[in-house]
């Protein structure tokens, strides 16, 4: 399984998805790729956001080490699916996608709703970091099941 996680600038919500998840599936064993990227390209060669970083740190795990990215067409034939945060990532991803199988690729990473943009409240790192651990659990049961 290869899983793709979106948000607008990849330096808060989707390194924490990408980092959550990667962290879940290396404990299970399981040989599965894990990426993140923005569909805005500002944040581009930057690490995650610091507040990320120190809430990720605050729960034992270190995604330091990310390095922001734009989504690009090719992500479409790299990966099963494109998991994104909010219904403006999902327009403009879905804006990309060039035939039917991109475009079923494309879900809201938790389902029917979303994960609201942190980025002008610290106080909402901590909130969405428990929304996307407890996501990234469920997904693992998912599509654990389908493979
Ligand atoms: P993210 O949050 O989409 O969760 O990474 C944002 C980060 C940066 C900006 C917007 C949202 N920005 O406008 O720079």
């Amino acid at each position: 399984m290869k899983i793709l996680m979106v948000c607008l600038g990849n330096i808060c919500r989707s390194p924490l998805a990408h980092g959550i998840l990667e962290h879940l599936v290396r404990q299970k064993g399981l040989n599965w790729e894990i990426d993140s990227a923005g569909t805005g390209g500002w944040h581009v060669g930057q690490q995650p956001d610091s507040r990320s970083i120190a809430i990720a740190k605050k729960y034992g795990l270190d995604i330091s080490g990310q390095s922001c990215r734009k989504f690009d067409t090719s992500d479409f034939e790299r990966f099963d699916q494109i998991l994104v945060m909010d219904y403006n990532n999902l327009n403009d991803v879905k804006a990309l996608a060039r035939n039917e199988e991109e475009h079923n690729k494309i879900s809201l990473f938790l389902k029917d709703s979303i994960v609201p943009d942190p980025y002008h409240d610290d106080d909402q790192f901590d909130p969405i970091y428990q929304i996307i651990e407890k996501r990234c659990k469920e997904l693992i049961e998912e599509f654990a099941s389908t493979i």
